[in-house]
Order: C-alpha cells, then structure tokens, then sequence
C-alpha cells in the first residue's frame, strides 16, 4: 500500500488525468495544467485510493446530509478545469471562491500567484475548517482565506473581487454578487434554468450580465438564504414523477391524475443524432421554448411503460394541459438515431407534436446556431430593456436566452 502512495504512482495517475482532461477540452491552457501539477489533490481526499481521487469525471464526496444526499465534495477535476478555464485567472488577481473543498481553492492560489489572493467562503463549519486545515498542510495558507457564511446574503467586507467562482448549483445570482465583482470582471456560476445547469462565464456589460461561455455541469445544490427546492409532481407511487423548476408550473396538475393509465402515443421526427455525438443545445433549447418544460424523473427499474423495447428515453418532458410528453429516441436502419416525442394523456398526440415542433425548428438552427446567447439582467426589470428571446424570471434576476 504504501507503494502505491509513492511519488511515481501519484505522478502518473496525474499525468493521466490531465491528459484526459486535456482531451475532454476542459484543461485548455498550460497555465490551468500547470496548476493541477502544482497542487497534491490526494492531499485533500487522504482517504480515498488514488485512482478515485484522480479519476478526471468523478468528484469525492465529503458529505452527505441525513437522506443521503451528497451536500459537499471535492468537486470532479472536469469541472474545476473547466471552471478556471471560463474564470480566466491572472496572477495578482483578488479571487472568491463560493463554496469550498480546499483543492479547488489551492488551485486558484496557484494561478494568482504570490500577488494575488483567494477568499473561500462555506456556510458549513465543518467544510470550512476541513478546508482551512488541508490547505495549511499543503502549504497553500499563504495566500488563501477561509470564511464561514452564506454567501447569498453576506461576503467579508473586503472590496471587490477581479473572478468570483461559485462552485455549488445556484439557482438565482443574489445582487450582492454582482456589486461585489469588479467592473471588469467575472463571475463562473453553475446555473439551473428550469432544472438544467449550465456554467455560464458572466461579464459586466451596461447593467446587465452577459455570457461568455456555458458548460455543461452539474452540482451539489446551494444552501441557506438563496436555496431554491424544485417542485416535484409524482405521477406513479415514488416511481415515477416531473420536476419543475421555476414559474412555469402549470396552475392544475391534478389534470394528469391516472395519466399512466392513459395508451401511450409516439411521434417520430427525420431529427437524428449519431452514437456519442452531443446535444446538449437541445436540452436548453427545449426548456425556453416548451412553456411547461419539465424534468421526467424515474426510479432505478421502474418505468418500464414509458419506451417501446428498441427506444431510449430522456429527461426532458414538457406538459399540456392534461397529457405530458418527453423525448425519446430509436436506432434506424442507417445507425442513426432519430428523436421521437411520447406522450400519455387524453391529448397525448397533441403533447407529442409540439415537442416534436420544437426538435424540429432546433434541428433547423443546426449546425452552428444551436447555442443561445445568455444574458442576466437585474430584477424588478423594465420590460423594454429586455433583448428579444425567451425570458426565465429568477427572484433576483430574469435569465434571457436568444436565439438569433
Ligand atoms: C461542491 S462543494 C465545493 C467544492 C470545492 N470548491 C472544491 O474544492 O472542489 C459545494 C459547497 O458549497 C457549500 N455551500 C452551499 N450553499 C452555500 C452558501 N449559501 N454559501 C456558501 N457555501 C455554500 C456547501 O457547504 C459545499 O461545501
């Protein structure tokens, strides 16, 4: 055991790692490379076997709330490349961190070298002072604080920050974040519109926030003031349910009441996809333009009613009136795969073509236009100043996602 501790053992597994993460294009600059050599991650995952901790996709979880449900981690290498990536760091630089796990943190220490500073904030006591401790014993103290607080409501009183990083899944950006971000700078929050979470490089730009980026990621759910639960509406025991996310819940949902005791009904389109290629456009591209735009969730072996024996099914699901569809897809002949819509629901066909519609006019912005420009503007808005496009209203913001 002791051997695979060793230096050389280390080294390699993060020699592959990076060349992993350089091929997933979430490493994309020797300086971010660079970090991650410079900074022991098995240092802040001491109990965990090397291959865990450097495995490029997969985060450690350092805690779990009472149901089980992972609430703080060291977040997967993946992500945090990719996260420095958008956040651009440059030595000298004042960085926030929100959200802490120690690594993450050491890694931001590096980029802004001995000139710079980085403030890690948690509203957890135990995160922070793990974090503060691994940070010490890896020599990283020197130029990293580490502060306990919700960071929706209060942020030490400390000037502004050149790169605010939020490395847990917001929901709203709390105002005090963007009057804490310097005038020119930026802010990398993972945000969830209706459910789906994008992390969207954010930049000043005339009152309003403007997205520079948007990567695929997924999180562990922010806590305390600006915590934002989804509403789930179970349509078979625990089995089977949709999740809706923001003000877009239709007003009746007992409507669909016994909608699974309905026939189902499938639409199929010519849209297709080849094995492995991506589609994550089409993710957000549904969820503005289906105005009940849904999550379908399942449980582990349930469901079975939901797809014929040779289709997928996927997450995004959209309601109408009292039938609700969601996508799916089956190999044709050629090896292909084409998007279909199913739907249950006394006007199942009706719920299947207007997701169908929809996978449609996406297929006609491909290739090339299938990703929106996003930009976030203050709350409470004068309409007028809004850009044309589909508008998601946050507490604190609305989110516009245009397509031109
Ligand atoms: C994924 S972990 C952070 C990972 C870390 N940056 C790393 O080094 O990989 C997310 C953290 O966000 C914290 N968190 C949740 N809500 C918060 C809030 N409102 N303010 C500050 N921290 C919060 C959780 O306690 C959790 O430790």
């Amino acid at each position: 055991m002791a051997e695979q501790q060793g230096s050389s053992t280390v080294g390699t597994h993060l020699e592959a790692m990076i060349a992993k993460l350089r091929e997933l294009n979430a490493v994309r600059s020797e300086r971010v490379a660079d970090a991650f050599r410079a900074v022991p991650r098995h240092v802040f995952a001491p109990n965990n076997p090397l291959a865990e901790v450097y495995s490029p996709r997969d985060p450690v979880i350092t805690k779990r709330d009472a149901n089980g449900v992972a609430i703080s981690s060291v977040s997967a290498p993946e992500i945090q490349a990719f996260m420095l990536e958008q956040a651009s760091i440059e030595p000298g630089m004042r960085v926030l961190e929100i959200g802490s796990g120690g690594f993450n943190a050491a890694l931001a220490s590096e980029l802004v070298g001995e000139s710079g500073h980085v403030t890690s904030i948690d509203i957890d006591d135990e995160v922070t002072a793990r974090a503060a401790a691994m940070l010490k014993s890896a020599g990283f103290d020197h130029n990293v604080d580490v502060v306990c607080a919700d960071a929706t409501s209060w942020l030490p009183d400390d000037g502004s920050w050149d790169r605010i990083i939020v490395t847990v899944g917001a929901w709203d950006i709390p105002p005090l974040w963007t009057e804490r971000l310097a005038a020119n700078g930026r802010l990398v929050v993972p945000l969830r519109l209706r459910g789906i979470t994008r992390s969207l490089a954010l930049i000043p730009d005339n009152g309003h926030l403007a997205a520079t980026s948007a990567e695929v990621c997924g999180f562990v759910q922010m806590q305390g003031r600006d915590a934002h639960e989804e509403r789930l509406f179970l349509l078979q025991g625990k089995d089977i349910g949709l999740r809706f996310d923001d003000d877009n819940t239709p007003a009746d949902m007992t409507a669909l009441d016994g909608v699974l005791a309905t026939e189902r009904a499938v639409e199929w389109t010519d849209v297709t996809t080849r094995a492995g290629e991506s589609f994550d456009s089409l993710e957000l591209y549904l969820a503005a333009r289906l105005p009940h735009f849904c999550l379908l969730t399942v449980a582990p072996g349930a469901g079975e009613q939901l797809v014929g024996h040779d289709e997928h099914r996927f997450r995004l699901a959209h309601v109408a009136g009292d039938s609700f569809a969601y996508l799916v897809s089956r190999r044709r002949a050629d090896g292909l795969f084409a998007f279909g819509a199913s739907a249950f629901g006394s006007n199942a066909r009706v719920a299947a073509a207007q997701m169908v519609d929809q996978i449609e006019a996406w297929n006609a912005l491909r290739p090339g236009k299938v990703d929106p420009a996003i930009t976030v503007w203050p709350r409470p808005d004068s309409a007028s100043e809004l850009p044309e496009g589909h508008v998601i209203h946050k507490h604190h913001r609305n989110v516009v996602l245009s397509w031109t």
